[in-house]
């Protein structure tokens, strides 16, 4: 059976917000250090920052970037990580049971950012598992105050003269975890958070503000979490986070290709749990989701591996190698966040390099792109503009976890330009599908590019030995006639139907 749906410009979700495609820099693994950063690399430039990774990062098109944790913000002092680099201390870093140089610091993050060009901005964690108000207005004021204070001057002192213009803040990470070190109840979290973007606005007004939400959706407090912390924080912040990372668990394929069935139904819950706190206090602010972790995460193995490691620097950790299955999941993740334009305004792709990362390196040899490279830089590139309301009418399958499930998964994004762009998922993972779209009162008249994922394997990977085994092909036959877009999708696969 064919899948369809209507595109038309009276129908739409919202714009959408550049910093949908951020991504996430955490002292972790080999995330910064041998990632980022590897002074003596061939390609490293004098502030040791690998050329290699970041002509990908560029590629990848990547946007707010957040740092530098993650679990490790909750022991992160950020003193450590400034001023010169031989008396910085090394420290126990407890997230992951590994030492911290802090080779790479503060400064440093921001001018690796620099580099990536005027797209790229800073999302900063604060500690607030170990730390608190007193902390995050240090760091703000090193940060962002132009001059003539002691915290300021000393970061002109180090040799940053301009502030770093720090705009975007997240309150503490995953504060409802109780892996998480200075864990809270909702309540303690929820003053915490509300007393410190208090302190930051009377510094500056201006700065924008992330509490954390859950750390999952199947959290036990999920909901009455972000209800509580909202009780407190509704005036004083701008977004709430919502983590997630999706897995083939028990062998489950099919639940896992629709991972974002989950995804769209967390989205809509924190929605109407900010509205629902909204409402209670006669409140006209919406409040902005953060979706500032997600990704496909192979997480089940972790935990035997962290808690095996006995202090090393920069272990080999979390690095999942990404199969074509696992790059269609994230393409369909990324559609689940354009529907949502509306209301997500800021998410990272966790993380960046090395670490559940599109992008992996040797030290000292090459770095490649993974499979989930590709949709993600289709996406950043081409899902810019104005998201049209997507009503799909798709054949389904069963789902051991969400019952029955469209095989089609579709977004469309209109640029400013005028031209669309079709963003679609087959989940099948034998059948073609074949797509019929109504073009109503939009200007394209032709198909400009069919870019397909999909590969014969479905386990297919991109390796050191073989870093462009799996790549975007072009499709055959997709053509637009009258107002009517047809294509066929292939098995498993992620595609890209530029009309202009
Ligand atoms: O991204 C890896 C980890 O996942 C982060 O440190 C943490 O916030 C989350 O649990």
């Amino acid at each position: 059976r064919t899948a369809r749906f209507t595109l038309d410009p009276a129908f739409t979700v919202g714009e959408v917000d550049p910093r949908l495609f951020g991504s996430f820099v955490e002292h972790l693994g080999r995330c910064v250090y041998t990632g980022v950063f590897e002074p003596g690399h061939p390609t490293a430039d004098a502030d040791g920052i690998r050329g290699d990774v970041l002509a990908l990062v560029r590629e990848l098109g990547v946007t707010a970037v957040r740092y530098p944790g993650g679990n490790f913000v909750s022991g992160y002092r950020w003193e450590d990580s400034v001023g010169p680099v031989e008396d910085r201390p090394r420290r126990l870093d407890l997230a992951w049971r590994s030492t911290e140089t802090n080779r790479f610091g503060l400064s440093e993050f921001i001018s690796f950012l620099r580099k990536i060009g005027p797209q790229a901005e800073p999302m900063m964690a604060l500690n607030l598992g170990t730390r608190g108000v007193a902390e995050a207005l240090q760091l703000q004021e090193y940060a962002n105050h132009p001059g003539g204070t002691a915290l300021s001057d000393l970061r002109a002192g180090h040799g940053d003269k301009d502030p770093f213009g720090i705009r975007l803040w997240c309150l503490g990470n995953e504060m409802d975890g109780p892996w998480q070190t200075g864990h809270k109840t909702a309540e303690e979290y929820g003053r915490l958070a509300a007393e410190t973007a208090r302190a930051m606005r009377q510094m500056d007004p201006g700065v924008q503000l992330v509490a954390c939400g859950s750390s999952g959706r199947s959290m036990p407090t999920f909901a009455a979490w972000e209800a509580a912390v909202l009780q407190e924080t509704y005036d004083l912040v701008d977004h709430i986070s919502l983590h997630a990372y999706y897995e083939p668990l028990d062998g489950d394929v099919d639940s896992f290709l629709a991972s974002a069935v989950d995804m769209e139904t967390f989205i809509e819950d924190v929605v109407a749990t900010c509205d629902h706190v909204g409402a209670r206090l006669k409140s006209p602010k919406k409040i902005s989701l953060s979706f500032d972790e997600w990704n496909v995460w192979y997480m089940s193995r972790t935990e035997e591996q962290v808690s095996a490691l006995d202090w090393p620097e920069a272990p080999r950790l979390l690095e999942d190698s990404y199969s074509v299955m696992d790059a269609v999941v994230l393409g369909s993740l990324l559609i689940a966040l354009l529907r949502h334009a509306d209301r997500v305004t800021v998410a990272c792709l966790a993380q960046l390099v090395n670490v559940i990362a599109p992008i992996m390196t040797e030290p000292g040899g090459p770095a490649w792109r993974q499979t989930t490279f590709h949709p993600f830089a289709q996406a950043s590139r081409y899902g810019r503009g104005e998201v049209l309301d997507v009503r799909v009418d798709s054949p389904t399958y069963g789902t051991q976890k969400y019952g029955e499930a469209d095989l089609l998964h579709a977004t469309a994004v209109r640029a400013e330009d005028g031209t669309v762009t079709v963003f679609a998922v087959n989940r099948s993972r034998t059948e073609p599908l074949p797509l019929e779209v109504a073009l109503n009162g939009l200007g394209p008249a032709s198909v400009v590019e069919h870019s397909v994922l999909a590969d014969a394997d479905p386990d297919a990977r991109n390796t050191l030995a073989e870093p462009d085994r799996v790549t975007p092909h072009a499709a055959e036959g997709t053509a637009l006639e009258g107002g009517r877009l047809t294509a066929v999708l292939e098995p498993l696969s992620w595609n890209v139907i530029r009309l202009a």
